[in-house]
């Protein structure tokens, strides 16, 4: 199929570019296209305007094309493209780590640039490990992740995260790993408004593997402190609370995942302020910088920081990790300016004020043909469709393209559609955005 790019003119084929998690036959047969975004709305390259109802892929906080953070990509982009990282710094990258550890969880303010939520999932993990090395405690390697869990695609989160899918083809790319069991309980637990109820049990299974592996030989949990990408599972209440005693009582590291859920996507900086739970170390990504350029960040305590540094002798590289674009002045310079947008325009905060908004609008669906659970907390919503009998994921897939041609974005994973609206959203957007979905799932089988 060909198609126009309507910014250069140029002819595109759709045959070369893989498309990533994306079913590439089906897709090519009938594409769905953005080609300029601005605000709340995408536009379809034939100009018909597309409610943003995901922040892109959780990502784009401040909505899109921001002014102060264009400007600021393009004034560096014309000052200075690159500069390396390894054993030299530019100004623009401290500038924006101090920007992120000035809304870092206390304690927090170590920040190891990375380029996407994967590479700080590694990133993270190889920090655990070089932590009780530094400490003398080398035996400690294993790495507890949680079924249902996303940590990215590259080995260490493949290996940590918990969606089986995810798993199979890889299955044994990293040892010492295990796996507590997800939270998900639509028996006790359906049509829960934020944290359900039933389920803080289901951390005792972390002691149970703790006693098992030992605790002497266990590095870190890591956990998504809200699962976002298996479809929005919500922690219940009193969960995660024991789990952070379990660590702290075992010397077990504790990383909070907060790729999904930092930067106001809660209503708070991070999760870890909303549960008032402080993470050993934890993963961002997605709105550090509104996705203008990507990047991804490591927090450390300063407990981790400080035990790998003063391990290492004087002049020596302390952690022997880093990419070619940690810190990539035009990622920064992003970084910089979105975290400024978000102080100016009280972003978390609206999310936290909108959310008692959101959740009445998204549990309006209860009772909607197809609907098992709606599920919600802060600005994220997690609606569950009955799967089709003998077609898993046909629902939640015909839905997302009769919102898109209905003109609102919707995510799907299984048969569960994901929202993550801007934070910048509006009531009346919220009120289409469900709208459109109690329309297309009144369509379908
Ligand atoms: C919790 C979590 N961790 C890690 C990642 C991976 O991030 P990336 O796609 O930037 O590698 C994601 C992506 O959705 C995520 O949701």
């Amino acid at each position: 199929m060909k198609l126009e790019n309507p910014l250069t003119g140029s002819m595109i084929s759709l045959d070369e570019w893989w498309m990533p998690f994306t079913a590439n036959r089906q897709f090519k047969a009938a594409p769905r296209l953005l080609a300029r975004a601005d605000g709340m709305y995408y536009w379809t390259p034939d100009g018909r305007q597309v409610l943003d109802g995901t922040a892109g892929l959780w990502c784009v906080n401040a909505g899109h094309n921001r002014r102060p953070i264009v400007e600021a990509v393009q004034k560096q982009a014309a000052t200075m493209d690159y500069a390396p990282p390894f054993q030299v710094g530019h100004p623009v990258a401290f500038e924006a780590a101090t920007a992120v550890a000035n809304v870092a969880p206390a304690g927090m303010r170590h920040v190891f640039f990375v380029n996407s939520g994967s590479e700080a999932a590694d990133t993270a993990i190889k920090m655990a490990l070089a932590y009780h090395r530094a400490r003398g405690e080398p035996a400690r390697r294993i790495i507890i992740g949680r079924e249902r869990g996303y940590h990215g695609v590259n080995v260490g989160g493949t290996m940590a995260g918990g969606i089986p899918g995810n798993r199979k083809v890889w299955p044994a790319m990293m040892a010492g790993v295990d796996h507590i069991r997800a939270t998900h309980d639509l028996a006790r637990n359906a049509f829960s408004r934020g944290q359900p109820a039933h389920g803080a049990e289901f951390a005792d299974e972390f002691e149970r593997l703790i006693a098992f592996h030992d605790p002497g030989n266990i590095a870190a949990l890591i956990v998504e402190p809200m699962a976002g990408s298996a479809g929005v599972l919500v922690p219940p209440k009193g969960y995660l609370e024991k789990l952070a005693a379990a660590c702290r009582k075992h010397g077990i590291l504790l990383i909070f995942d907060e790729v999904i859920s930092g930067f106001g996507r809660l209503g708070a900086p991070f999760a870890a302020h909303y549960f008032n739970i402080t993470p050993d170390i934890l993963t961002c990504a997605k709105a550090i910088n509104n996705a203008a350029v990507p990047l991804g960040a490591v927090l450390a305590s300063d407990t981790v920081h400080d035990a790998i540094v003063n391990a290492a002798p004087e002049g020596a590289i302390e952690f022997l990790h880093g990419y070619t674009y940690s810190g990539h002045p035009l990622a920064c310079a992003a970084v910089v300016a979105t975290q400024k947008l978000y102080a100016e325009e009280k972003l978390f905060d609206r999310a936290r004020e909108l959310a008692p908004y959101w959740e009445q609008a998204l549990h309006s669906l209860k009772g909607t043909r197809h609907v098992i659970d709606v599920r919600n907390l802060g600005l994220v919503g997690g609606i569950e469709l009955e799967p089709r009998p003998g077609a898993p994921m046909r629902r939640a897939f015909e839905t997302h393209v009769k919102c898109f041609e209905a003109g609102a974005l919707v995510r799907f994973t299984a048969d569960i559609l994901a929202l993550s609206p801007p934070l910048a959203i509006e009531k009346p957007q919220i009120d289409q955005l469900v709208e459109t979905i109690r329309g297309a799932l009144q369509t379908i089988d």
